[in-house]
């Protein structure tokens, strides 16, 4: 239960969905957690619920604001050993020929950069500790197409060859890195795409792609967190380099 008693973790993406239940179940597990998100209010309020929690809003395609983020964890809590590396944008959901630049810039900018300046940062202080372990949040359209999500589909290819390279960079540095790879799970982010999918027929197009899904639904934050849980601790210690969905059976199709 307290397995990750004396850790020091840091979560990008920390005020909603996926990144915010991780970081309850790192606190839980006794991790101290810096919460990093653009908005305030979801980590403040979060932070006066729980004093395991200490906050730092930044954009994480901001490489001061990475680089400050860490060395505000380092300050408060006095060292890293596990980051989640989470936060991410859906981008449009429009074919190829149709799709924005700028659209596609931010993108790559908030999940290939972002991840990137996060193991940038972060890999010094936790190798600092001795070792830890990283986990990225890819997606099963990090393994496979993705239809009209062309920005977001290659975004989350690419942070799997960030997380490749980095496990083969860190291994002598005892410090594990391994992505998470999630088919649709219940958060704004998948209510932003059923929109976008269906504009006029929202529920339908969540019931559209849950039938594609062999388990017949989509997924929980809790059992997206539940994985992160185990590549975070000690329990994934021979774990490296790997992607690991948790995705219903949909990337076996
Ligand atoms: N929900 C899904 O179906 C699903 C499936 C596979 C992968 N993912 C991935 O999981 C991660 C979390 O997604 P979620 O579903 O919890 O989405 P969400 O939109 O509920 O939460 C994402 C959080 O990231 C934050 N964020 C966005 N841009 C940021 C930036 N530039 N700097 C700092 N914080 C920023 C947002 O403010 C938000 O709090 C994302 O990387 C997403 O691509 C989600």
């Amino acid at each position: 239960m307290h397995q990750l008693h004396g850790n020091v973790a840091l979560v990008t993406g920390a005020g909603a969905g996926i990144g915010q239940t991780v970081a309850h179940g790192l606190a839980r597990a006794g991790a101290h957690v810096m919460l990093v998100d653009l908005a305030e209010g979801p980590l403040k309020a979060m932070c006066e619920q729980n004093p395991a929690f200490a906050y730092r809003c930044a954009d994480v395609s901001q490489a001061q604001q990475m680089e400050a983020c860490v060395q505000a964890t380092q300050a408060r809590f006095g060292g890293l050993d596990i980051a989640i590396l989470n936060a991410g944008i859906e981008g449009a959901v429009t074919p190829i020929t149709d799709y924005d630049e700028q659209t596609f810039d931010r993108v790559m900018a908030v999940n290939v950069r972002g991840v990137w300046l996060g193991l940038k940062y972060c890999i010094p202080a936790i190798a600092a500790r001795g070792g830890g372990s990283i986990v990225i949040t890819s997606s099963v359209a990090g393994l496979r197409g993705a239809e009209n999500m062309s920005a977001y589909c290659a975004s989350k290819h690419a942070v799997v060859g960030l997380m490749r390279t980095a496990a083969n960079e860190c291994a002598a540095l005892n410090i594990r890195v391994n992505t998470v790879n999630p088919a649709p799970i219940d958060t704004r982010m998948m209510r932003a795409l059923e929109s976008g999918f269906a504009p006029d027929a929202p529920a339908a197009a969540k019931e559209q792609i849950s039938q594609r899904i062999p388990l017949q639904r989509y997924g929980t934050p809790q059992e997206v967190a539940d994985l992160m849980l185990f590549l975070a601790g000690p329990e994934s210690r021979y774990c490296t380099g790997g992607t690991y969905t948790v995705d219903g059976g949909m990337s076996s199709r």
